[in-house]
């Protein structure tokens, strides 16, 4: 499954669409029920409406009616590590208290989970 998962989010990273960074962001999420969906990074004119890769894949699986996740890999081809921003781990947090994440750079690659890059996440009583 690992290595589905990061052929996954490679195939994801070519789809970046990247034009003011060029740095292609790729993401596969692995729902508890075993399916995987992707997402790349959307960069846009307006800089600040850019969405990155993590964000792209978890909207899909939601929207998808899928919002148990077991586990995130995200992808570069580039030496800089693509730790997921702030906004990718308030969303990546509201789904999955222990979500794995694998984050994976040319010549890095780091596992640790939701609870640790984001610790008291903002979370609201569901109604
Ligand atoms: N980006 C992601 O897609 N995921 C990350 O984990 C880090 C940053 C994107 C946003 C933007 O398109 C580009 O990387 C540079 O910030």
């Amino acid at each position: 499954m690992k290595d589905k998962l990061k052929q996954a989010a490679m195939e994801a990273a070519k789809k970046a669409y990247v034009p003011y960074s060029n740095y292609k962001v790729g993401a596969a999420l692995l729902t508890k029920s075993g399916k995987i969906f992707t997402g790349c990074n959307v960069e846009n004119s307006s800089y600040g409406l850019t969405n990155c890769a993590e964000r792209t894949a978890v909207f899909k699986a939601v929207s998808e009616g899928e919002t148990d996740f077991e586990e995130i890999m995200i992808y570069v081809d580039s030496e800089k590590l693509p730790t997921p921003c702030g906004a990718c781990r308030q969303v990546l947090a509201e789904f999955s208290s222990d979500l794995k994440i694998t984050i994976i750079s040319k010549n890095e690659e780091i596992h640790t989970d939701i609870g640790k890059l984001l610790p008291l996440s903002f979370k609201l009583e569901k109604k």
